[in-house]
């Protein structure tokens, strides 16, 4: 059939002013009002607040709108401590008051749930709660050059490929938090241009910097290193791609778990990034397990061991299944340096066909699991054939957990117990806990 010409009929109303007034948070945390019958996006704004909005972005479905002015502020809005809120895309919920963080985290979760026909009632369990400030570890800070080679060391600004200039960040550990002034210094004394990508920075009672080189090291900015290094007590890493290098010696990065246990790690692996809420999060696994000395127990994604090596001292066997080859061979040197014989660690892809293996024809009484974002759903069809009466999922991505447990419901499974783990202040970002059984 020919195409005709039609003209579009659809009203613009990019650029217009408007007043609405807010109904509601969506899962991301941005503010929900109706215009013409069509929900308005609006990043920062708080339910029964009443703001004048640029709309910025028209679709069919939806539209997008930027406050101009908030004429009625909700009694839970506050001021964001972080002088780079309004840029800075990393932590989305500071203008909420933070004792109404998990409430919205807990009904996000509750949504998806529903949305997925989950229809049990939730049997929510305290959470685990966190300090609001200072708890994250580990962080990526981008370096970025302009056109003149000008350096900008930050974090990503809000829905663009820009960073924005950090000159402190509130959710570092202290001792890191306003690290970034000292390290914009030596970025912009060294003398070959463009060749940093990114820095690594690690808390673990030292400083550990990774400094990704996009260029080969020459003398004088190793020297600029060198001195920085002994100036401010850092152990500075050099990554060239294909290997990581100190600039001195080499010292092991290492976190402490319960009843002192340590594990070891390097920099590029997983580690979880608040030190005492996964403290907490690896006790509440262990109770929630009811653990005993005649578990076996599988560690499904089991990184270097933060659970597997927790629980080894109270079970009879663990068995940890993870997919970096060498984040196994440090999980299995964990065991060893913490004298821990009773757990075994393995490398498989958990998406891919793993029960001809033969760690899979052990019989398990308990299984704990704690995938990446993308869920674990492709395990969770090969596990639901071990009826495993026990099972507890550790989740960091909601949408793919209540995904996960509609299917696990689908195969006899009902919920125990749930609760969220504030691993992540100030974020959107939800962590959660659900115990199943069969
Ligand atoms: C959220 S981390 C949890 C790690 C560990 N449980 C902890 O508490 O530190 C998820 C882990 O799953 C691993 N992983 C991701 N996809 C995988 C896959 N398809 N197969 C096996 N492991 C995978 C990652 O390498 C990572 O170590």
């Amino acid at each position: 059939m020919a195409n005709f010409y039609q003209a579009n009929k659809k009203k613009q109303i990019v650029g217009q002013i408007v007043d609405l007034k807010i109904e509601r948070l969506d899962l991301n945390g941005c503010g929900v009002a109706r215009l013409n019958d069509k929900p308005v996006f609006i990043d920062q704004a708080l339910p029964k607040e009443t703001v004048k909005v640029k709309i910025i972005e028209q679709k069919s479905k939806y539209l997008r709108g930027k406050i101009i002015e908030i004429a009625t502020a909700s009694k839970d809005r506050v001021s964001p401590l972080c002088k780079h809120y309004r840029l800075c895309g990393g932590c989305d919920l500071q203008h909420l008051v933070f004792s109404e963080h998990l409430a919205f985290k807990q009904k996000k979760v509750a949504d998806l749930f529903q949305r997925n026909q989950i229809n049990q009632s939730l049997p929510w369990q305290n959470p685990i709660a966190s300090t609001p400030w200072h708890y994250r570890r580990k962080a990526r800070l981008g370096v970025q050059y302009d056109k003149q080679g000008h350096v900008t060391l930050g974090f990503r600004q809000k829905g663009t490929n820009q960073l924005t200039a950090i000159k402190q960040c509130h959710v570092l550990v202290e001792n890191i938090s306003s690290i970034f002034i000292a390290l914009k210094k030596v970025l912009d004394q060294l003398v070959t241009s463009r060749s940093v990508g990114h820095i690594e920075v690690i808390d673990t009672g030292k400083i550990t910097l990774v400094i990704r080189q996009m260029k080969k090291l020459n003398d004088t900015d190793k020297a600029l290193w060198q001195l920085a290094e002994k100036t401010h007590q850092w152990q500075v890493l050099i990554d060239e791609g294909e290997q990581v290098t100190a600039l001195t010696e080499k010292q092991p990065l290492k976190y402490k778990l319960l009843n002192e246990l340590e594990l070891t790690f390097n920099s590029q692996d997983f580690i979880q990034i608040n030190h005492q809420v996964n403290q907490q999060m690896v006790q509440q696994a262990m109770d929630w397990l009811s653990l005993t000395a005649t578990d076996v127990v599988l560690d499904l994604f089991c990184g270097l061991g933060n659970f597997s090596i927790s629980f080894a001292q109270k079970v009879k066997q663990v068995i940890g299944i993870e997919g970096i080859q060498s984040m196994v061979d440090r999980a299995a040197t964990n065991a060893i340096n913490n004298k821990l014989d009773n757990c075994q660690f393995y490398q498989a892809d958990l998406n891919a066909d793993w029960l001809s293996q033969a760690w899979a024809n052990i019989q398990f009484d308990k299984v704990l699991l704690d995938p990446a974002r993308a869920g674990a759903f492709e395990a969770l069809e090969q596990l639901v054939k071990f009826k495993v009466p026990c099972l507890l999922y550790v989740s960091c991505e909601p949408t793919t957990l209540a995904r996960d447990a509609k299917y696990l419901i689908s195969q006899g499974y009902k919920i125990e117990k749930i609760a969220l783990i504030e691993m992540f202040s100030q974020t959107k970002h939800v962590e959660t806990m659900v115990l199943f059984s069969r």
